[in-house]
């Protein structure tokens, strides 16, 4: 039940073993971070699963599925301003809701990164192959390019991406941001050119019926779409190294939100315009599909791949970047080994912190079909959002006067409504995903009574 004062938090921010983190991101980037972890697999290849649910509802769909990450972006608003440090929701719970409930969210963080790089990085291979067979006739073989569940032995381009990310994030934090912002820009660039050339094959007649399978499948897609938000709270993993977090981190993540649910409505609402929506029905790359359909050639779908392998390429990036600072907290706090938040002199990045996560992130990518690991994603997020706006909750209770850069509207409804959706939510994703869930917290708890509880560094000052 031990907290660590909030003070304490921020006394320690960017100290790590033998170094400190640098300041070197303002709000532009950190902007870009967020949008980098967001915008990937979820608009580019999960759409197409969604339309046969929802119909053109489907933007509806992701209005809800934006509401619902709205709430509880609010309340990493909150906390990313009050707490300005680099272990995300980890240190949020570490400061409120004690030292047990930190590490089970740290655990859980684990799921919503290190899994979630997994995940994406099978998807870019995915897009790889599609652009490989676009521009040069030929594709990686399924031996190479798929998992044992998938029929293959090895999934070569998912590691691949993994450490090609590694070498970025062991340049340093200002180089993969700035890389990233490139990759930013490339990306939206792609989903902006989709609209802009699928236009044309917009028919009014597509969008009647609205709503082909009623509210229930409208909720249905929302809840599978919600993938596409996770990633907005990525900023909130770079508090130590923002040059002024109190101010940008709220800024940076409430921004990304509303960039990013703007253009998935915009590229639901052209894609669903342009295509019949029972034609989405088992296509896989729809949105390629859909430019080759309306303007006859194979161009634009070639284009799009590229843009899509750019933009899946920076979700790796930069999930991975959050993965590697929330593991440097929980370290400096020793409930890992201490060797995790060594900090490099030169780059001012973790660096062996870097390796170990990609390592572990590219075995899993190499060896574990996608699907399995979305699922495990999205329940831990969903229980780690679910702490955030408790602990907002707590916060506001504990220490009512304490200066916050930004606070969440209406509270304490919002955090309430937050807290409600994301179990709301998890509810409603099956039993395999919840026995998932369940082995792993208690492999979590495990750990932490064989290992962190006694090596805590808050246990060893307060024993003194
Ligand atoms: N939101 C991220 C994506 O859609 C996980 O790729």
């Amino acid at each position: 039940m031990r907290r660590k004062p909030v003070e304490v938090l921020i006394a320690d921010g960017g100290k790590g073993e033998g170094g400190t983190l640098r300041r070197s991101l303002g709000m532009w980037q950190l902007t870009m971070i967020s949008i980098g972890a967001t915008l990937g697999t979820g608009i580019f290849v999960v759409l197409g699963e969604a339309v046969p649910d929802a119909g053109p509802a489907v933007t509806l769909s992701f209005v809800i599925a934006g509401l619902t990450a709205l709430f509880s972006a609010l309340s990493y608003a909150e906390l990313a301003g009050t707490i300005p440090v680099s272990g995300s929701s980890y240190s949020y719970a570490y400061a409120t809701l004690g030292e047990l409930v930190a590490w089970i969210c740290g655990w859980c963080l684990i799921l919503e990164y290190g899994v979630s790089v997994a995940a994406v990085a099978v998807g870019w291979g995915d897009y790889l192959n599609e652009l490989l067979r676009g521009t040069l006739g030929v594709t990686i073989p399924t031996a190479l390019a798929a998992p044992p569940g998938d029929g293959g032995v090895f999934n070569l381009p998912a590691l691949l991406v993994v450490l090609l990310a590694m070498a970025f994030l062991l340049g340093g934090a200002r180089e993969s941001a700035r890389a990233n912002t490139v990759m930013v820009v490339v990306k939206i660039l792609a989903l902006l050119l989709f609209c802009a050339v699928a236009f044309a094959g917009v028919r009014a007649g597509n969008y009647t019926p609205f709503m082909p399978l009623g509210m229930a499948g409208v909720s249905a897609a929302g809840a599978t779409l919600f993938f596409s938000y996770i990633g907005f709270d990525a900023a909130s993993t770079a508090g130590e190294e923002a040059t002024n977090p109190q101010r940008d981190l709220p800024r940076a993540i409430i921004l990304s939100l509303v960039i990013v649910t703007a253009l998935y409505v915009l590229v639901a609402a052209v894609a669903v315009g342009a295509h019949p929506w029972r034609d989405f029905e088992g296509s896989e790359a729809a949105l390629a599909g859909i430019l080759t359909s309306v303007t006859g050639h194979e161009f634009w779908a070639v284009l799009l791949a590229a843009g899509a392998v750019v933009a899946i390429a920076s979700v790796v990036l930069t999930v991975l970047y959050g993965q590697t600072r929330v593991l440097f907290a929980m370290s400096r706090d020793g409930l890992v080994p201490a060797f995790l938040s060594r900090v490099h002199p030169r780059t001012g990045a973790p660096r062996a912190n870097t390796v170990v996560v990609s390592l572990f992130c590219g075995a899993l990518a190499a060896a574990v079909p996608l699907g399995r690991l979305a699922d495990a994603t999205s329940i831990g997020t969903l229980f780690a959002f679910a702490l955030v706006n408790i602990a907002v909750l707590v916060l506001r209770r504990t220490r009512p006067s304490m200066p916050r850069a930004f606070r969440a509207p209406l509270a304490p409804l919002t955090p309430l409504l937050g807290l409600g959706l994301c179990l709301w939510m998890m509810g409603s994703l099956d039993e395999a995903t919840w026995v998932v869930f369940g082995v792993w917290m208690a492999a979590g708890l495990a750990l932490y009574f064989g290992y962190g509880v006694r090596r805590s560094r808050l246990a060893a000052t307060t024993e003194k």
